[in-house]
């Protein structure tokens, strides 16, 4: 057995579980002994390992054994100092590493297309984010990253700055090579976190985007869950730095984590790891050639085209595949057609169908791509619906009010058409993404209220605005 191959927390769960354990300890399933009818069939084999910290199973919060060896595998797989493994997904990763590294009243620099969770950390702590905005890719039609230049404009402005805070690759896979702007950053004793919730698998290297970790960046958070076989919520949070101190993360990751993480999803960690570091070079290259057939059958249909970016520093991750419309339907409108037929995608937006193929050969190839087809059956071809001028570009953040300016002023409603102009009193999230298109203290303009007036008459679900249904928004009175 390789060393990659070893699962020692998973295995110790298994242990624990064969032993035939007697439970007068929480949680209160008993190992699924005490369930109610209904789920009981479902859930039965998983509450098998769903413990606590006994004897021998270690302690997230303090690891020392099986948890403490399972990390450590983890971080020599990545190439990082350590690793350390989230139950509570990126999300407690993005805010435990703002928190370890951000302060109120300092400056942060972030790249405009972050996820909520960056926003929220950044609003908790205080800290006066400057942000960056995107290219904006004219091909897939979304916010992409940010370029080197911008980085360096904005470091030059505000050399103090506690952190620079970018999200690679964004939610379609679009990724650059970080190296130069971590150098950048590093050179003004910057440090830089990155949002790396898409990228659990870029570790297997080319044909995968370079991952943050071997471009030098000091925290990287990745969502094992979304592209690696581990549970939802499973991640990782990688520290690898010279500037970022390690207590100070280790401090707020219990903070922002449960004190009773699951064991399930932590040993589905141990696994993913293991599953990624076994991959064989030609387990990949069969990846990659049924993607390539995959995507030649979706190019068949007529009504939509598989979408990707010809920005040359980009590289598109394999496993997400954007088709675009080419027919009078919007992405939300062929969207419910697939799910009439049983196929679930990622997501949609008004241009776009996000597929994230797993990181394995699908069983079912043949039967899919005939569903796919039959779904799409009655659409026609027409590439019109493509000149709608609304730009999906994330609107530039006009100006920015700080946190602490903003937490005690009185709010009111305003209808759509009149806000613009005022300073919004609620963030806005189309979800998913999950990527605010309008932040607390941002100043409402034209196109805010044009993006947001379609992406709502298109369907979009969102997050936050609870007075949309009557056309309104939140502002404060200022
Ligand atoms: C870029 C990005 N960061 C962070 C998150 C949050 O991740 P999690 O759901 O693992 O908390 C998401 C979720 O969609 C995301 O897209």
């Amino acid at each position: 057995m390789n060393r990659q191959q070893r699962t020692p927390l998973y295995t110790a769960l298994k242990h624990h579980s064969l032993s035939n354990p007697v439970s007068f300890h929480v949680p209160g399933h008993k190992y699924g002994t005490v369930f109610t009818d209904t789920g009981e069939e479902d859930y039965k084999r998983l509450l098998h390992i769903d413990v606590t910290e006994l004897s021998g199973l270690d302690d997230l919060h303090q690891p020392e054994s099986v948890i403490a060896e399972a990390q450590m595998l983890a971080a020599e797989f990545f190439g990082v100092e350590k690793t350390f493994f989230l139950v509570n997904g990126s999300t407690s990763g993005n805010l435990a590493m703002i928190f370890a590294v951000c302060e109120e009243n300092r400056k942060v620099i972030v790249q405009r297309n972050c996820h909520k969770s960056i926003i929220n950390g950044l609003q908790l702590v205080g800290a006066e984010p400057i942000f960056i905005s995107p290219q904006f890719d004219g091909n897939v039609r979304v916010a992409s990253y940010v370029s080197y230049d911008a980085v360096k404009e904005t470091i030059e402005r505000y050399p103090d700055a506690a952190a620079l805070v970018l999200t690679n690759p964004n939610y379609y896979g679009m990724a650059v090579d970080l190296t130069e702007i971590v150098k950048l950053a590093h050179s003004y004793g910057i440090p830089v976190l990155v949002d790396e919730a898409h990228g659990a698998h870029f570790a297997l290297g080319a044909p995968f985007p370079k991952t943050a970790v071997a471009c030098g960046a000091d925290l990287v958070v990745q969502s094992a869950h979304k592209t690696l076989p581990a549970m939802t919520m499973g991640s990782y949070l990688h520290f690898n730095s010279q500037l970022v101190d390690e207590e100070k993360v280790k401090y707020f990751l219990q903070v922002f984590q449960s004190s009773s993480p699951s064991y399930p999803i932590m040993a589905s960690l141990d696994l993913a790891r293991s599953y990624l570091a076994n991959l064989s070079r030609e387990d990949i290259n069969k990846i990659s050639e049924e993607i390539a057939n995959f995507k030649g059958l979706l190019q068949e249909i007529e009504c939509i085209t598989v979408a990707e970016s010809t920005d040359p520093v980009v590289t598109t991750d394999l496993l997400k595949i954007t088709v675009q419309t080419r027919s009078a339907l919007s992405g939300y409108q062929l969207q419910s057609l697939l799910e009439k037929e049983g196929i679930f995608i990622e997501l949609a937006d008004p241009f776009n169908l996000l597929f994230v193929y797993p990181l394995a050969l699908l069983k079912n190839f043949a039967e899919v791509s005939k569903k796919i087809k039959y779904a799409l059956r009655g659409v026609q071809y027409d590439p019109s619906y493509m000149n709608i001028s609304l730009s999906y570009a994330l609107p530039p953040v006009s100006q920015s009010y700080s946190y602490k300016k903003l937490k005690n002023l009185p709010k009111k409603a305003v209808s759509l058409e009149n806000a613009e102009g005022l300073v919004a009193a609620e963030m806005l999230i189309p979800y998913p993404p999950g990527i605010p298109i309008l932040f607390i203290g941002e100043i409402i303009t034209k196109e805010h209220i044009e993006l947001i007036t379609y992406l709502k008459n298109s369907g979009s679900r969102f997050q936050g605005g609870k007075l949309l249904t009557f056309h309104q928004l939140e502002v404060f009175e200022i």
